[in-house]
């Protein structure tokens, strides 16, 4: 399940992050790819924004017939329960389901034979990590600060984030609060354990136009040999 619906705030092009180009294609298309590149997945459901539904069916039906795209939703938490919805009714025989972010268009395939590696060792939920590297302080309404973390003990999340199918569907079946924002955190909620597996630099989030700068940096480099 590809959630692709957001509107790329942070991006502020005016544009929905799935369409925003890179190296001339649309960022969706490229995540697609990286999905099928990983050969971990059977089938694909893209979330896409509602309004261009069309247009994301339409830029993603070179990519062959296991690929299919749902309106998302509000948030991103509804355009993966959109999304889980449909590939269950395409593959309901699953016992492993992927989460992914199209914004992580570089997650290679690694992480995600990682993640399904531990689902499949018996883990009910797997989300890749890496260590913080800024030191984290915790501030009052003012913003001054009360303490600073100990960041060791702390972890960036990234995606794909790997599920067994009965305990996605039962943390999304489970009203969240709005401020979960991944998977990982509904099946926390459930008070089943998420495992870890290492994450890796290259599955960073497309958020900023810094972000967006790396992001043509690295197929520019990939096209360059
Ligand atoms: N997403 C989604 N549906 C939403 C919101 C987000 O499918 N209603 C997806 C985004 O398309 C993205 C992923 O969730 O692939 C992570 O979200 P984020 O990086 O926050 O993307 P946007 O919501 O598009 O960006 P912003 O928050 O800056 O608007
Ligand atoms: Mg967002």
């Amino acid at each position: 399940v590809v959630p692709a619906a957001g509107r790329g705030d942070r991006l502020g092009l005016g544009v929905a992050k799935a369409f925003v180009p890179l190296a001339g294609e649309p960022l969706v298309l490229h995540a697609v790819r990286g999905v099928l590149a990983s050969s971990c997945v059977d089938a694909v459901v893209v979330a896409a924004p509602p309004d261009d539904l069309d247009r994301a069916a339409a830029l993603l039906s070179g990519l062959g017939d296991r690929i299919s795209v749902v309106p998302g939703g509000a948030t991103r938490t509804e355009s993966v329960r959109r999304g889980l919805v449909h590939a269950l009714g395409m593959r309901p025989a699953a016992d492993v389901v992927l989460v992914h972010d199209a914004a992580r268009a570089f997650a290679p395939p690694a992480v995600f034979a990682a993640v399904v590696a531990a689902v499949r060792g018996g883990a009910p939920a797997a989300v890749p990590v890496l260590p913080v590297v800024d030191t984290i302080k915790r501030v009052d309404a003012a913003d001054r600060i009360m303490s600073t973390v100990d960041r060791s003990v702390l972890r960036s999340v990234q995606t794909p984030q790997g599920f067994r199918v009965d305990v996605l569907c039962r943390a999304h079946a489970a009203q969240p609060g709005p401020e979960t924002t991944d998977d990982a955190g509904l099946v926390e909620a459930l008070g089943e354990q998420v495992h870890t597996v290492p994450g890796d630099p290259m599955a960073f989030k497309i958020t900023t136009t810094l972000d967006l700068a790396v992001a043509e940096v690295l197929l520019s480099r990939e096209h360059a040999g």
